[in-house]
């Protein structure tokens, strides 16, 4: 694979935000990749970008390219993006760090590249590698349907405490339970138009409905969609964004809850509506908390799953405390929470030798890349989170659909 151009450059993400593209230039053809940014990021998280701000990253990998003009890489497996990766290191070793997306940019465009260059689609080409070929199973939609927390503005002061409540399809068929959850979605909206009026229901950052109900009013309405549409539905609570100084400080209802409590109060929640997917319901360093729920949750839902986002951050290491500590059995990965997807490729391998079931997701400020389909497919995900609605969201969506049709 020669180099005959590396350029990064300003594009918008869906905040209207700047993050970074690279625009990679081979004999096979120009290859893109653009990064996300997380709002409720967990505190384990790799920077996103260089610690001097995106400008600073943008000048270094600027840099950076410019040594890598006319060098040639023999990429056929994911692991020989190695080459790449110690030049970058070195690289950041005198200069100072890109960022986690400074890497997942180079490395997606690198991957993009590398799979032409065999004359594979991308999910093939990690596919081949990793899962030696096997016809992979497509994964399930895990969309964001109603919002609150940090993700959404409150209306009349008012919004829930816990920042997503997700549709999860439940199908044979990956383009029917996206178009499944699109009509929940819309039949969500009719839903919260019966409870407030229409002209107040705005979409928030990642496209789900915004409403001033609380936590139970919304588990409500999820529950009436997902049983019309035969769905699974769950939520992120997103705890990250409401503990604080060892309690969970609730505002709608106002309410502080300790950790016992909290337990209690997600358990029966899980309980009373049924729910198939609870993501980071205890604080982000809380082990021993997501334990006890799992044993709470286990007694009467053996399928739910009780998933790690700011607990684990596609971290190996948080993730094997996690997996041993028997804290959860499903986790969310997210290439650019920890950078490589070298270090991704080792938490697939961990999460397939310990049967924990992987949500591939994307970030609440994306961009048009659909890479993320690619990943999931081509690691073996069981899940992606990448919502319902925006053309951010339906670019991902819609590269799973065809992936879907190609192998059908
Ligand atoms: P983020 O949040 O992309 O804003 O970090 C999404 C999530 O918590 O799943
Ligand atoms: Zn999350």
């Amino acid at each position: 694979m020669f180099i005959k151009s590396v350029v990064p450059q300003f594009v918008k993400n869906s905040r209207g935000r700047r993050t970074i593209e690279i625009n990679l230039k081979t004999y096979e053809g120009t290859f893109k990749c653009s990064a996300p940014s997380g709002k409720s990021t967990g505190k384990s998280e790799v920077m996103c970008w260089s610690s001097k701000g995106i400008d600073y990253s943008m000048k270094i990998l600027n840099a950076f390219c410019k040594k890598l003009l006319g060098r040639n890489f023999i990429i056929k497996k994911v692991d020989d993006l190695n080459a790449l990766n110690d030049l970058i290191r070195k690289f950041e070793a005198r200069f100072g760090k890109f960022g986690g997306n400074g890497w997942y940019i180079l490395e997606g465009a690198f991957l993009k590249a590398a799979a032409a260059d065999c004359g594979k689609e991308l999910w093939k080409f990690i596919n081949d590698d990793v899962n030696h070929g096997l016809k992979p199973k497509m994964p399930m939609p895990v969309g964001n349907c109603i919002g609150g927390g940090l993700h959404s503005k409150k209306i009349k002061g008012k919004r829930p405490d816990f920042q997503e409540f997700l549709l999860i399809g439940k199908e044979k068929k990956f383009g029917r339970a996206v178009t499944k959850n699109i009509r929940a979605y819309e039949y969500a909206h009719t839903l919260l138009k019966g409870k407030e009026r229409s002209w107040i229901i705005k979409r928030n950052d990642e496209g789900a409905w915004r409403t001033s109900l609380n936590n139970e009013d919304v588990l409500e309405i999820m529950k009436r969609v997902s049983k019309r549409y035969g769905l699974r539905f769950g939520m992120d609570v997103a705890t990250s964004s409401f503990y604080k100084k060892g309690h969970y400080e609730y505002k709608n209802k106002e309410l502080i809850r300790d950790k016992v409590d909290q337990i209690d109060y997600i358990g029966k929640l899980v309980r009373k509506f049924g729910l198939f997917y609870i993501e980071d319901p205890m604080a982000e360093d809380d082990f021993g908390g997501f334990k006890s729920l799992f044993n709470n949750v286990k007694k009467n839902r053996k399928k739910s799953l009780i998933v790690g986002d700011d607990l684990t951050t596609t971290n190996l290491e948080r993730v094997q405390r996690a997996v041993r500590g028997k804290s959860i059995n499903s986790l969310i990965i997210k290439p650019n929470q920890i950078g490589s997807i070298l270090e991704v490729k080792q938490v697939v391998e961990y999460c397939k030798k310990n049967k924990i079931v992987m949500v591939f997701s994307h970030r609440s400020g994306e961009t048009m890349d659909n890479i993320l389909a690619d990943y999931c497919v081509g690691f073996g995900g069981q899940f992606i989170k990448a919502g319902i609605h925006g053309k951010e969201r339906l670019v991902k969506l819609k590269r799973v659909m065809d992936i879907e049709k190609s192998l059908s």
